[in-house]
């Protein structure tokens, strides 16, 4: 049995670590790990890059609103959540009563180093993928900033992150 009375969501932009830390953090914590991506992909059987080709964004972000749903009905969990979850009002309610959110902050420089080789990123397919994170981080930080907690990413590891989130207050309360 794990140690949460409530679920921790990981949030903020593709490439700064959510799946990782979210692993490692749901390890340490004796719980189990939820990822909306991981959860659509399965439940569709496609790629989300194939997703989002196919269906539509439009079509990807119903998907992800009941993604969500699903995972804060499983018993306490760590939940790591797709980069444009939380700038969806629906969503963001959603896990602001249900769960503690945490934002795993960097800069677009950082995060395109992350995401510059590697693939499944439909929305960076674009002939610019810097300027597309700046636009996308710039439109979508006032929603990031409505998490409980902050976490700059910049200078740590994963496993340093998550070190990081587990000396946070909230776990001295045995959530
Ligand atoms: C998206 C981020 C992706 C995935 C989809 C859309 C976004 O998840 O949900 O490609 O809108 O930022 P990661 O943040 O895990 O890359």
């Amino acid at each position: 049995m794990g140690l949460l009375r409530q679920h921790i969501a990981l949030v903020g932009m593709m490439g700064c670590g959510k799946s990782t830390v979210g692993r490692n953090l749901a390890d340490w914590l004796g719980t189990h790990f939820e990822d909306t991506d991981a959860r659509i992909e399965f439940e569709q059987g496609i790629s989300t890059p194939e997703m989002f080709e196919r269906l539509g964004e439009a079509h990807f972000r119903t998907l992800e609103r009941q993604a969500l749903q699903d995972a804060l009905a499983t018993p306490p969990c760590v939940i790591s959540t797709g980069g444009g979850l939380f700038a969806d009002p629906e969503n963001r309610q959603r896990l602001q009563n249900q769960a503690v959110v945490i934002y795993l902050k960097a800069t677009p420089e950082h995060l395109y180093e992350r995401v510059r080789h590697a693939r499944g990123r439909p929305l960076l397919q674009t002939e610019d993928p810097l300027s597309t994170l700046r636009d996308l981080l710039e439109s979508r930080t006032p929603s990031y900033e409505q998490a409980s907690y902050t976490v700059d990413v910049e200078n740590l590891d994963a496993s340093r992150v998550t070190q990081y989130i587990l000396s946070l207050p909230i776990f001295s309360k045995s959530l």
